[in-house]
């Protein structure tokens, strides 16, 4: 399996996603792009910074004082060390992941000096690299950040493509920024102090990764689920050299999502507005698994998918611990949120739907009726009173 994808941008390079489970090769990584001379302040959150992030800071620390790195005047951190990276932790959670907490961060770059030559870590989930990349974004008109994503989502999903952001004021995403990355670097290793329900989030979007693209895939999931589970790290390479590869192949072709790269929002139109109808107590992925369960069975009344087909996709989700139902949705408060969803333009809802496995298209004609029915369908307290 590879060890490296590199990702383009107009036709040209543009970063690597580097697979290794060994710290060195980050080190390495860091020298080759000249980062080792560089400062650079590791951005985490409450629950990843205890876990991981002194060990990096450390890595960093000792291998610019290889490099001969200047510290200058960069404050010193409590062991006394200025090479060291200074270490941010935001509060662990979708909730903070908004504007309140950018501006603490922002403060937090100016008190200490961060300069355009800095660059910024991003050591997390989705959560944290989405908001670090939105920072590394605008702080300064921009200054170079890498991803070290530590969920599978973050993994298989939200570190690559250059889509950075925020909520505001509960709607998803709604302030952000298109920011490549300099590099990714992807240690399955990090997957294994997940916890269960944070692990199983980040094969929602792997599914569709494979529902959108790659029929091949999807079998190969099917067959390989076991040691998915059981967090083989070999399979789990495979695994995400496999969906990268897929979520490459799409943002390459349509980087701002003009047209293609919406093919990737397969499931997040319901399951955006779930998710904020919920208040983000369910994951991402879990929304994201209903939302594809609900744009499948779309993709069913629209006469594209078979009931066969339509129940298989339906119940692949199970075995992987994703919900294919859930209690207490107001379908009306719901149908309204997705209309919020900035999928909708000029009045249309673009919805993704599904041919067949592995072949997704964008379709403009999904009513409220009929995401209504899919309400409907994925409604567990409708379907166990009738
Ligand atoms: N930019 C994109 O293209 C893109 C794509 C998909 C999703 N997203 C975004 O990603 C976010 C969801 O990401 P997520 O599921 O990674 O959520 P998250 O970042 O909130 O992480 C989930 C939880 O796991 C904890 N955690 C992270 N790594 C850990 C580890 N190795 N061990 C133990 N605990 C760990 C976190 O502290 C958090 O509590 C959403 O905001 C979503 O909108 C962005
Ligand atoms: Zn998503």
């Amino acid at each position: 399996m590879a060890d490296r994808l590199t990702i383009h941008k107009d036709g040209t390079a543009c970063y690597d996603i580097v697979y290794a489970t060994d710290l060195q090769v980050l080190r390495d990584e860091l020298q080759r792009l000249g980062f080792l001379e560089r400062r650079c302040c590791i951005i985490t959150d409450t629950n990843v910074a205890p876990l991981y992030a002194e060990r990096i800071a450390d890595l960093i620390a000792r291998a610019g004082d290889q490099a001969g790195r200047d510290p200058g005047s960069d404050p010193s951190d409590a062991k006394g060390n200025s090479n060291r990276p200074q270490i941010y932790a935001i509060p662990a959670g979708e909730e903070h992941k908004n504007l309140d907490e950018i501006r603490s961060l922002y403060r937090f770059l100016i008190e200490n000096h961060y300069d355009r030559k800095s660059y910024l870590i991003a050591l997390g989930g989705g959560v944290v690299g989405d908001m670090t990349g939105f920072a590394a974004a605008t702080y300064l008109r921009g200054i170079d950040f890498i991803q070290i994503p530590t969920t599978l989502l973050a993994q298989a999903d939200s570190s690559i493509g250059g889509k950075t952001g925020v909520d505001f004021e509960g709607y998803k995403n709604m302030v952000g920024a298109f920011y490549m990355p300099k590099l990714v670097f992807a240690d399955v290793e990090f997957l294994k102090s997940l916890e269960g329900r944070q692990f199983v989030s980040g094969f929602a979007e792997i599914m569709k990764h494979a529902l959108i693209k790659d029929e091949e895939y999807y079998s190969w999931l099917i067959d390989h689920q076991y040691e998915i589970q059981d967090k083989d790290l070999v399979v789990l390479h495979e695994m995400l050299v496999r969906s990268n590869e897929i979520k490459r192949d799409v943002v390459e072709k349509d980087p701002y999502e003009k047209k293609d790269r919406m093919l990737l929002n397969f499931g997040h139109t319901i399951g955006h507005a779930i998710e904020k109808f919920k208040d983000f107590s369910l994951t991402h992925g879990e929304c994201v698994a209903l939302g594809c369960v609900a744009a499948a069975f779309i993709s069913y009344q629209k006469k594209y998918l078979s009931w066969e087909e339509y129940y298989e996709i339906r119940d692949m989700f199970v075995p992987f611990g994703l919900p294919i139902s859930e209690t207490a949705l107001d379908h009306e408060e719901i149908l309204r949120l997705t209309k919020s969803d900035k999928k909708t333009q000029d009045g249309l809802t673009r919805f993704i739907l599904l041919r067949s496995v592995g072949d997704a298209f964008i379709d403009t004609t999904v009513t409220d009726t009929d995401i209504l029915a899919a309400l409907d369908e994925i409604d567990w307290d409708k379907k166990n009173v009738d």
